[in-house]
């Protein structure tokens, strides 16, 4: 089995996978409820809590798993991007598991963690990766397309976009904020967005004004903008007129999705040959509904698969680090030449 652990933000994970993809044990300790006074993530907050909770998160891993220490072959480890206290908690962790077991420990990029999140399923082995497919990230930190294509067992990862500015969850985060919406806002946005209507008059928001021409980069700070302008104007909060506030999260999010789709549009015309088989989305955003609705109407129209992760796997957790390990790492022989990078690439 391999061991994974995740520690790059406000979720402490363990994971135990077996080597073809099945799932022993995927537990999440999340921090929120710790951050919630303070409506974002606070790094030193959030280092305290992985020191307190991952070895006993550890313990209960192997338990879950029916397994015990001899039972882990290798150990994978979120070495980045993430918040640098956070993200050493879990590598110093690792090293020393590695060391006391002797056994390998692998560096995992927090990013292609998300990237093959879609293909665990939720009982039983991995799904195969097609030939070649396109991966939207969409979380609090990211916001990136990227193509993959993979042969005899090897995945070649190019990252298609960007945002310029803020991610596409920060932006639901910052807005849910400021009207007075709890964090995390990406959930809080969708359900009342749920008993809302599209409402672009009173509240416009709309893609073509915020379209940088010749980019295919995500830019979401115009759209925050608007939002919060609009927002003030027209009085929108969590505990005023509920209608109000369903209209506006619903145009809000339908802001934020068509921008998505757009930039979708605009790279899938770029992709060529072989014809990407996939759509894959992960991240914490690639929780949201309209979104997984969205693009399996997107991708039935273009007779290709939409590969939505089970909302297990979309926000952080370690069974993903495990399966990029798996699918992608590389042992280091020499557990100490693992480190944590605050920013990669
Ligand atoms: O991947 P994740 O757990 O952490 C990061 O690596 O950032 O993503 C968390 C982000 C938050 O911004 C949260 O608001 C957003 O994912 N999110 C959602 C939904 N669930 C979580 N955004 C929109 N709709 C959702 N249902
Ligand atoms: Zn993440």
């Amino acid at each position: 089995m391999i061991l994974g652990i995740e520690t790059s933000c406000d979720e402490t994970s363990v994971a135990l996978l077996d080597a073809d993809g099945t799932v022993r044990a995927n537990l999440v300790s999340s921090q929120i409820e710790r951050h919630k006074p303070f409506g974002g993530v606070v790094p030193e907050i959030a280092s305290r809590e992985h020191l307190q909770t991952l070895f006993p998160l550890l313990g209960e891993g192997l338990a879950a798993a029916g397994a015990s220490w001899s039972d882990v072959e290798a150990i994978a480890v979120t070495t980045g991007p993430g918040l640098i206290g956070a993200l050493l908690v879990g590598v110093a962790g690792a090293q020393g598991l590695a060391y006391g077991l002797g056994v390998p420990l692998i560096s995992v990029n927090h990013l292609e963690g998300h990237i093959f999140s879609p293909y665990l399923s939720k009982e039983g082995k991995s799904i195969v990766l097609p030939e070649r497919l396109l991966c939207i990230v969409i979380s609090g930190g990211h916001s990136s397309i990227y193509d993959l294509v993979t042969s005899g067992g090897n995945t070649s990862i190019a990252r298609m976009n960007r945002t310029r500015d803020d991610a596409i969850g920060e932006t639901f985060d910052k807005v849910a904020k400021f009207i007075g919406l709890p964090y995390p806002g990406g959930p809080e946005i969708e359900r009342h967005a749920r008993d809302g209507r599209v409402d672009r008059k009173r509240f416009p928001m709309s893609i073509a004004q915020f379209k940088k021409e010749e980019s295919t980069d995500f830019s979401f700070s115009g759209i925050k903008t608007a939002a919060i302008r609009l927002a003030r104007q027209n009085e929108v909060r969590a505990d005023g007129d509920a209608a109000t506030l369903s209209d506006f999260c619903a145009t809000f999010q339908n802001a934020l999705l068509a921008q998505l789709f757009d930039r979708l549009d605009t790279l899938w015309a770029t992709t060529g040959q072989p014809r990407p088989a996939e759509v894959a989305i992960a991240g914490g955003v690639a929780a949201n509904g309209v979104l997984r609705d969205q693009l399996e109407a997107w991708c039935a129209k273009r007779g290709v698969i939409a590969r939505l992760p089970d909302r297990r796997y979309c926000t952080d957790n370690a069974a993903m680090i495990a399966f990029a390990a798996l699918r992608h790492g590389k042992a280091e022989a020499d557990p100490a030449r693992v480190v944590a990078r605050s920013r990669i690439g």
